[in-house]
């Protein structure tokens, strides 16, 4: 199991826990987590799954891919240098304990 938490606007964090090879939207969408809607099922094509990477976890993850970077200019919140799309991170054990923020746009 990896554990992820959600950090809300409040800064309240939301933790998780799913099976490795499960992804960060898949996390958060099996449970209950506000603030992701994923409208396109994970398919990277509606960037409603758009999360702040913590500082300290956006070099430990690999750079996006093509269609990644190329949804990432749609996102509704302001797309920063920590922005990722939740569908496109694929969990495993080296990433227990990722924090993701959600933009205050997707609530
Ligand atoms: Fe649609 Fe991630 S769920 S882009």
């Amino acid at each position: 199991m990896v554990k992820v938490g959600f950090v809300q606007p409040d800064g309240a964090v939301v933790t998780v826990e799913v099976d490795a090879g499960k992804s960060a939207m898949e996390a958060a969408i099996f449970n209950d987590v506000r603030g992701i809607a994923a409208e396109c099922g994970g398919l990277c094509s509606c960037a409603t799954c758009h999360v702040y990477v913590d500082p300290a976890w956006v070099d430990r993850l690999p750079p996006p891919a093509a269609d990644e970077d190329d949804m990432l200019g749609f996102t509704a919140a302001p797309r920063l240098r920590m922005s990722r799309l939740a569908c496109q991170l694929r969990l495993h054990a080296g990433l227990d304990g990722l924090l993701l923020g959600l933009p205050p746009t997707q609530f």
